[in-house]
């Protein structure tokens, strides 16, 4: 019966994938400047810290900080901030150990873990991979990790080599659709592309959008197949018809009973292919879709996206709405199919032989070509914004979006630091890399605020890439910004840059830096790596302050603002945690990951034995590359490979 009345709320009668038309409210315009926040953002904010409030006095009070109790508002609340960054699944269960270690409702997260933070959090966000597990939890009314991955019999989140993303039932056939570059018959090998007794397939979703009168890409094809992996079957075939703005209708958000969840990608100006640090970041939040970077500069009521405007007002009675579907929405953060020509096939490029490389070259330029690799907004919600500074994006009829990972920064801090946030603390969960994060994301965060783009962002100071490694801050977390007085000459508008709590992935009791190509994790696998995310979070429960000095960071903001003085204690936690600002300058520096438990880098790793939140045996990583994005085109390779 729960279960019923959910699918109804999401779903609403004969909703598909497609884009539906809609009466258009009363004196409709749909956009406002980028340099506040929305009216919606800031009343559900006030009403969340009244939440958080209650559940920052019960972290501070469960961990035994000792703080000047007046230096929090009456409510109590303080502007806490959670990022997950992007690195497919192994970020996505990286990110979902550690939201279970700072979910008061997680067994074991109050007494070993972090628990309470997510509850004290008033947003959240992640891009990429790190988008996965908040749609996931936010799509399903945010129940507890456990009750999703290990619980629920819905069978998601299931990511053995048994539930292919590529249907390889047709191998020859998808060789040659793929070796002739025709791009349509190549999509129909992806897994539950035809209908079956569950309802209407990806192809026939598709299909349904196209003739609703909008393109399609691939980033749609991609979107709904992570969706039969996100969501529940039963519910709705996978969510077909779900969308980003129903997420205010969701009790958890209505009630203020989760954090505010943002997702975001990259804008790619029309007519040309490039991406850096300088391309415009889009948020995606329940109320809006938009940008504070200078370029776009613009948000959009998210509800009404795909409506033909011009300068925000609708250019026609008729106005859309189901654009923003979710599955749509989660396979944009992770539209990275543009990024292959330059990662697979470059001229330096080497990891495909000449034969192979030709191949994969003439489909992915083919691709290109037609625009097929990236996302589409078309209309462009900005059309004609009288707030936007690029030309280019504001005359075009269609916006491209991109992966929001690509340009570097693969932590979504910008977004959540823009001066107009005033956010306080935020952690920033890295899980980038193979070969462990080493600090580039948050330096990318760094300089990105004195871009062009990053007009709205604060970023406390941070060292260059050889001090992260020689100095052991990727080892244990390390706090950044820890002294708002020094950082008076980075602040905007008055805003100086939060304190981040910056917590890089390293081992526990699972190697978790598998590779981004590896996209099939048998049970095991993905519940050594959830219970490491865990420990990451957590610090393997092995430091006795952690939890305390995390609690001395989180008031840290609020006691200088009423001019409290620390603690003997919290100052004590500053001096194990802070950046001290001392550099190592050595640019070469790249010393082999080495790990111990105490937190340092080179002595020899030895895994956690039995004192972990799940149990599992560590087992070596690897194995072969099925995956998901790239494993549509590797497993071609590699048949092409077996028979060549
Ligand atoms: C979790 O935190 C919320 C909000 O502070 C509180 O109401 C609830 O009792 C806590 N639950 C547990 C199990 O600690
Ligand atoms: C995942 O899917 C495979 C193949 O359908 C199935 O054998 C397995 O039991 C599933 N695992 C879980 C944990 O549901
Ligand atoms: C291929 O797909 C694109 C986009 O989905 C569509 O516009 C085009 O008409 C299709 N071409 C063929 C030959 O079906
Ligand atoms: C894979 O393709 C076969 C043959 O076309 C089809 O019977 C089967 O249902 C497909 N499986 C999925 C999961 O789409
Ligand atoms: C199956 O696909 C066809 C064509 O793609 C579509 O017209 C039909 O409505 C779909 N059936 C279901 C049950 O969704
Ligand atoms: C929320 O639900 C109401 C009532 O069903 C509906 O009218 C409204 O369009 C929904 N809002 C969104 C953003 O989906
Ligand atoms: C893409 O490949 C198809 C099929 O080989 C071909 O017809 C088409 O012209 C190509 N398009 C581009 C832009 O290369
Ligand atoms: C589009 O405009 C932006 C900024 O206004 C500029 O940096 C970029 O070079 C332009 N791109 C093209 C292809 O004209
Ligand atoms: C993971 O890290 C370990 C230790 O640094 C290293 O030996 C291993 O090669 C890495 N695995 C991958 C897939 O890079
Ligand atoms: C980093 O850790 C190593 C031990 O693994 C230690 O020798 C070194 O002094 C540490 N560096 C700093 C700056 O603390
Ligand atoms: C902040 O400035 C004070 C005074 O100049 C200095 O003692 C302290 O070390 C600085 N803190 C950091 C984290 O740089
Ligand atoms: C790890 O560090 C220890 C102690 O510093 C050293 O003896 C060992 O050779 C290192 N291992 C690797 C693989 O670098």
């Amino acid at each position: 019966m729960k279960g019923l009345v959910f699918v109804c709320l999401l779903a609403g009668a004969g909703a598909t994938y497609a884009p539906t038309q809609v009466k258009c409210p009363a004196k409709a315009n749909f956009i406002r400047e980028g340099n506040s926040l929305s009216q919606n953002e800031i009343d559900w904010v006030d009403a969340r810290h009244e939440k958080t409030g209650a559940a920052v006095r019960e972290y501070l009070d469960r961990v035994g900080v000792e703080y000047n109790k007046d230096a929090l508002d009456k409510d109590g609340s303080v502007n806490l901030a959670l990022a997950f960054s992007g690195g497919g699944d192994r970020a996505m269960l990286n990110a979902a150990g550690a939201i279970a270690a700072l979910d008061n409702r997680t067994t074991g997260a109050n007494e070993q873990g972090l628990g309470g933070l997510l509850q004290s959090a008033t947003y959240i966000a992640g891009l990429s991979g790190g988008s996965w597990p908040i749609a996931s939890l936010q799509l399903q009314n945010w129940p507890t990790l456990d009750e999703v991955v290990f619980e629920n019999p819905n069978d998601i989140w299931n990511l053995t080599a048994g539930q292919p993303m590529v249907n390889m039932t047709d191998e020859l056939g998808l060789v040659w659709d793929f070796a002739t570059a025709n791009y349509n018959e190549t999509l129909t090998h992806i897994s539950f592309w035809n209908n079956d007794s569950s309802g209407a397939g990806i192809g026939a979703n598709v299909h349904a959008k196209q003739n609703a009168g909008f393109p399609t890409s691939i980033t749609d094809v991609w979107g709904r197949a992570l969706g039969h992996k996100l969501f529940p079957k039963g519910q709705d075939n996978w969510l077909e018809s779900s969308t980003w703005s129903g997420i205010r209708n969701l009790s958890s958000f209505a009630n203020h009973e989760m954090p505010f969840p943002l997702i975001t990608a990259l804008a790619r100006y029309p007519g040309s292919l490039e991406f850096d640090l300088n391309s415009p970041i889009v948020e995606f939040n329940p109320f809006e879709m938009g940008s504070f970077d200078t370029s776009i500069n613009t948000f959009h009521d998210i509800q009404y996206l795909g409506t033909a405007v011009s300068n925000g007002t609708p250019s026609t009675n008729s106005c859309v709405t189901g654009f923003d579907n979710a599955n749509f929405v989660v396979g944009t953060s992770l539209s990275l199919f543009n990024e292959f020509l330059y990662t697979l096939v470059c001229p330096t490029c080497n990891s495909l032989n000449a034969v192979m490389k030709f191949i994969v070259k003439r489909f992915l330029e083919n691709m290109s070509a037609k625009l097929q690799d990236v996302a589409w907004y078309k209309p462009n919600p900005f059309f004609h914004s009288e707030f936007l500074a690029s030309t280019n994006l504001t005359t075009s009829d269609t916006l491209y979006l991109i992966d929001g990972g690509l340009a570097g920064e693969i932590v979504p801090l910008s977004t959540l630091m823009v001066k107009e946030r005033e956010v306080d603390v935020v952690f920033s969960f890295d899980n980038n890399g193979a070969a462990w994060p080493d600090g580039t994301s948050l330096i990318d965060t760094y300089n990105r605020q004195f871009t062009y783009e990053g007009k709205s962002t604060v970023c406390p100071y941070v060292p260059e890439q050889s001090t992260f490694t020689n100095h052991n801050l990727t080892a244990k977390p390390t706090f950044f910004g820890c002294d708002a007085a020094n950082l008076t000459a980075l602040a905007k508008d008055g805003v100086v840059p939060p304190l981040v709590i910056y917590i890089a992935n390293r081992p526990y009791e699972f190697f978790s830096n598998i590779t981004t190509l590896k996209l099939t994790y048998d049970d095991h696998e993905k519940k050594g790596m959830i219970a490491n995310g865990f420990d990451v979070a957590s610090r393997g429960n092995l430091s006795t302050d952690w939890q305390t000095c995390v609690g001395c960071a989180l008031v840290r903001r609020a006691e200088e603002r009423a001019n409290v003085e620390q603690s003997d204690q919290c100052k004590k936690c500053f001096q194990e945690y802070c950046w001290d600002g001392s550099v190592y300058e050595d640019a070469s520096y790249k010393p082999k990951p080495n790990f111990t438990l105490s937190g340092l880098t080179n002595n020899p790793m030895k895994l956690m034995g039995n004192n972990s939140y799940i149990q599992v045996q560590p087992v070596a990583s690897g194995g072969f590359f099925s995956t998901a994005a790239l494993g549509f085109l590797l497993k071609v390779w590699g048949w092409i490979k077996s028979k060549f």
